[in-house]
């Protein structure tokens, strides 16, 4: 089992395929990343994800960048081990010619980064998308069962928190005999560019808890999901050091094959060279320096 000092197990897995991507959102933090230029291939990556799925990791993320720029995605996907889960974190706009084949490769879900229903707002926030392409994206998805489908929405300031509700009724519509979409309301994590964007999604939480007819509290990261009559939507709080961090049970690795121990520090491990043995012992040794950030 992999398990850090904090007596954190981890088991889940996020990997970022790709550093490009065809937007570029005002907030992105690009997984941490800074860009090598580098990609490991899809054989590179079915070998390192095996290890950590032996070490006892059963849920896998694919990231990036955008995903769905990698040609051989699909190769790359049923390439992979028996995970629990495999889902992918896309933004959507080059979703729905590949919907089937990512499910017929192995995909079992999808988050999609979707901020607003509003395309001129849409553009903005991401320069260059078409919110239409999203859109279609997210039926083929549905259509495709790669559910339950997540959208992302990351909550700003004076440019969609007046959209939160109308946005968990948008993730509603699809859910008619089960709950295939959920709302997922992100904090965001600011920069010096976005600072006057940050609004604490507290309000919203206190909201959702007087709505609720039901409240789970999720092991990762300890986030509550709330079941509304409006639909059902998960809060999440990355600068929430105490809940966030200390219930993570998450590893990175990068689109160019180092681990990132977390998401908020800049330390990464290089596993290029190794195999075997020798790559699990550097992935079980790797796992024992995690820290949560708040120490
Ligand atoms: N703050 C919060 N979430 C972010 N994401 C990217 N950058 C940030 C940030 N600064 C998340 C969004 C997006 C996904 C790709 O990563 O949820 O949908
Ligand atoms: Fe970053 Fe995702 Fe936006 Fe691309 S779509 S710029 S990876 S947040």
């Amino acid at each position: 089992m992999l398990e850090d000092l904090y007596g954190r197990v981890v088991t889940n897995l996020r990997i970022a395929v790709t550093q490009r991507c065809n937007l570029r959102c005002i907030y992105c933090h690009r997984e941490g990343e800074k860009d090598s230029g580098k990609e490991i291939d899809a054989e590179r990556i079915a070998e390192i994800a095996k290890v950590f799925h032996e070490l006892g990791v059963k849920k896998l993320k694919i990231t990036g960048g955008e995903p769905l720029l990698r040609r051989d995605i699909c190769e790359v996907i049923s390439s992979l081990p028996e995970f629990e889960e495999v889902s992918m974190t896309t933004n959507g706009t080059l979703l729905s010619n590949r919907a089937m084949d990512l499910k017929e490769s192995g995909l079992d879900r999808v988050n999609v980064s979707l901020d607003t229903l509003n395309a001129e707002k849409y553009r903005y926030i991401t320069e260059k998308g078409e919110l239409k392409a999203v859109l279609e994206g997210i039926e083929s998805a549905v259509e495709a069962k790669l559910t339950p489908l997540k959208l992302n929405m990351v909550l700003m300031k004076g440019i969609n928190e007046d959209e939160v509700f109308e946005m968990l009724e948008f993730a509603n519509s699809f859910n008619k005999n089960e709950t295939n979409v959920i709302l997922q309301l992100i904090e965001l994590i600011p920069n010096s560019k976005t600072a006057r964007y940050y609004l604490n999604p507290e309000i919203f939480e206190e909201k959702f808890e007087k709505m609720a007819k039901a409240i789970k509290i999720r092991d990762m990261h300890r986030r509550k999901q709330f079941l509304t009559s409006l639909g059902v939507v998960e809060i999440v709080k990355p600068l929430d050091n105490s809940d966030f961090c200390r219930h993570c049970n998450r590893i990175r690795v990068t689109s160019d094959g180092k681990i990132k121990l977390c998401l908020m520090s800049e330390k990464t491990l290089d596993l290029s060279g190794l195999h075997g043995e020798e790559l699990k012992r550097a992935i079980f040794e790797a796992v024992k320096l995690r820290k949560p950030f708040f120490t």
